[in-house]
């Protein structure tokens, strides 16, 4: 039978480089990226019932509430291009609420891959991230800066980006993630994010490639 697609989780605390590392998880192995994040400021942005409601609670870094953020991951996993290429996602679920809508619809990962990074380098790495709002692409002021005076010119601060947010958006995730990781604990792989993010890529490359192997091997002996 056909060989099924990679089903990946990716968690870990704000700026621990989830984002950073899914450009280049999407681009190697072509699953569908699906960033609750992304989605919000996309809603807020656009002005949407959606973002209206969320504008609040992500420009003071507490949580969207569980039904809106279920809601919208429910229905981007239920189309077809994820079927056939698979997903990869990023800042979901991040309650345990919002873990249990996934199991009751028996939607589990191949991989649950858990960023490890310590608090100071977040905090400085919060403070210093800048996005292009035209490619959506990541930046940092010292370790990635962009490539040219015009991108640099467009780049843009998250409003949940200082350092007083970004330390109760850290106590918030502390919180929360205890109460997700046993139901993930079959499946999950601490990676130390704290290392240039090719080196992170690449671990994570050879961990994807092997399920991968072990998802076509499996496809034959059906
Ligand atoms: P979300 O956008 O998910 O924010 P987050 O979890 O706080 O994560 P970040 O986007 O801050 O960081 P990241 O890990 O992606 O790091 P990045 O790659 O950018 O959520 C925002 C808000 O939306 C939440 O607070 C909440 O309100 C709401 N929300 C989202 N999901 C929700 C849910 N499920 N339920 C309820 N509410 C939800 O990297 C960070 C910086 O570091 C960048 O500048 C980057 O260039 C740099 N960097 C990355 N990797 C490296 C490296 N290896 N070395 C050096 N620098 C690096």
């Amino acid at each position: 039978s056909a060989t099924e697609p990679l089903r990946v989780m990716i968690s870990g605390a704000p700026a621990s480089g989830k984002g950073t590392q899914c450009e280049m998880i999407a681009q190697k192995f072509g699953v569908v990226h699906i960033s609750t994040g992304d989605i919000l400021r996309a809603e807020v942005s656009a002005g949407t019932e959606i973002g209206n409601k969320a504008k609040e609670y992500m420009n003071s870094g507490r949580l969207v509430p569980d039904e809106i953020v279920t809601a919208m991951v429910t229905t981007r996993l239920s189309l077809k291009d994820v079927k056939e290429k698979g997903w990869l996602l990023d800042g979901f679920p991040r309650s345990s609420a919002q873990a249990e809508s996934l199991e009751k619809r028996s939607i589990r990962p191949d991989v649950y891959v858990m960023l490890e990074v310590p608090d100071d380098v977040l905090i400085d790495r919060c403070v210093g991230r800048r996005l292009d709002p035209l490619t959506g692409k990541i930046y940092h002021v010292k370790n990635f800066p962009p490539e040219n005076e015009e991108i640099k010119d467009r780049l843009v601060t998250r409003p949940d980006d200082t350092e007083e947010k970004v330390k109760s958006r850290l106590e918030i995730y502390k919180r929360n993630v205890e109460s997700i990781l046993s139901t993930y604990s079959d499946v999950m792989v601490e990676i130390n994010g704290n290392r240039a993010k090719e080196v992170v890529f690449e671990e994570i490359n050879s961990l994807l490639l092997r399920l991968q192997k072990d998802k076509e091997e499996k496809s034959k002996s059906d």
